[in-house]
């Protein structure tokens, strides 16, 4: 079997899916993560589902010695880098220490991979990298242009990984760039647990379902769209998962650089995901109409076609599941890992 893949931030919320789905493949995992965002408790979890707990080391990446001797001693041949820092808002007043942990980061993981003689890579992009231009959908060839920090460093880091790629053909990287991932995976052992106020809309509808918070603030009623609210493109986080499995198959394959979505392409109304979460949950989820939210597009939704020819993905999971899986998560575990 091939070596080992080092998953970074494998124990935050889209990593720990990833973990299972990689272990599913057959694939050895060995997770460096800090426990900025994520708990040990997560290990146990993944154990439950797989038969087997990945390898771990808890430490930062931005340690290049630990990461090259971990992917030494592990035999690393590849990476699927999710660490770093994720809340746009938070970003916007803390700019340096987004740069140092998501750019920062980044240039510390690549020195150890090219000390170590890795050179194939997943980053966790965004679809925050794209300008708003509001013609959608979005597909891989549209304007670059972020609007927060959190959104450039995302950029700094395609941009630094393009550079890369251009002066050496031994690197094989793709850069995933996520809709919005939501749900859980249906066994309800691992899934997302937000710290603090949720900023997302899903575990924020979570929370207000399982009684822990009152209602939900929909953020503008009043744009063009069907229904006055904000449109995303939520997809599946194991969807996502599986997204890096066939991305990690494809780099091995192929080689070479590339930027890809992974979304389901269709656009989803707040309200719309707020009625089919009631459905999910049998709860009423009460709501109150509140001022934009600022730096939020109407509408954002991906083209899906790159993923499915070059990777042969395609997210499979209905917005239903997703409220369901989320929803037995955050019933059977009201208090996250914690
Ligand atoms: P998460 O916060 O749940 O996971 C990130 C993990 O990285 C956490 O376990 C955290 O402890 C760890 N980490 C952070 N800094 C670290 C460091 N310096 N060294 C070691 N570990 C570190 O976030 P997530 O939702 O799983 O997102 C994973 C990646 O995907 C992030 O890079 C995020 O920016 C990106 N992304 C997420 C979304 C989303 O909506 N969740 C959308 C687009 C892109
Ligand atoms: C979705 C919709 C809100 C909360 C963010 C990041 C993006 C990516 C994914 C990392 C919008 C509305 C939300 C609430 C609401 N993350 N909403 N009330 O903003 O599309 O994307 O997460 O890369 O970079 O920006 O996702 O879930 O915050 O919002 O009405 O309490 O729900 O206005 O229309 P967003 P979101």
């Amino acid at each position: 079997m091939s070596a080992t893949v080092l998953v970074t931030g494998g124990l935050g919320y889209i990593g720990a899916h990833t973990c299972v789905a990689l272990a599913e493949a057959g694939r050895d995992v060995v997770v460096v993560d800090n426990l900025a965002n994520s708990s040990s408790a997560v290990l146990d979890r993944i154990a439950g589902l797989t038969g087997r707990a990945p390898a771990f080391v808890h430490g930062d990446i931005r340690d290049v010695g630990l990461l090259a001797a971990t992917m030494r001693e592990h035999e690393v041949g590849s990476v699927i880098h999710f660490a770093g820092s994720k809340a746009v808002g938070e970003s916007v007043g803390r700019p340096l220490s987004y740069y140092d942990n998501n750019v920062g980061g980044s240039m510390a993981l690549l020195a150890a991979m090219a000390a170590t003689g890795v050179r194939t890579l997943i980053f966790s992009s965004s679809a925050t990298v794209y300008a708003q231009s509001g013609r959608m959908p979005l597909a891989e060839s549209a304007a670059l242009g972020a609007s927060s920090p959190y959104g450039r460093s995302k950029l700094f880091v395609e941009h630094m990984l393009a550079d890369l790629c251009g002066s050496d053909p031994a690197w094989a990287v793709a850069c995933l760039r996520y809709f919005n991932p939501v749900g859980a995976h249906p066994s309800a052992r691992i899934g997302e647990s937000p710290r603090g106020v949720p900023n997302n809309l899903m575990p924020y509808i979570a929370q207000v379902a399982v009684g822990q918070r009152e209602r939900l603030s929909v953020f503008g009623a009043d744009y063009d769209t069907l229904d006055g609210t904000g449109v995303r493109d939520y997809v599946h986080v194991l969807d996502v998962a599986e997204g890096h499995v066939k991305a990690l198959d494809y780099l091995q394959r192929a080689g070479g650089h590339a930027a890809i979505n992974l979304g389901t392409g269709r656009g989803v109304s707040v309200l719309e995901m707020l009625r089919e979460y009631e459905r999910a949950s049998g709860r009423t989820i009460a709501f109150q109409v509140a001022p934009r939210r600022a730096g939020d597009v109407a509408q954002c939704w991906a083209e899906v076609a790159l993923a499915r020819s070059l990777l042969g993905w395609q997210a499979r999971r209905s917005l239903a599941q997703m409220c369901e899986d989320s929803w037995r998560w955050q019933r059977d575990n009201p208090q996250g890992y914690r």
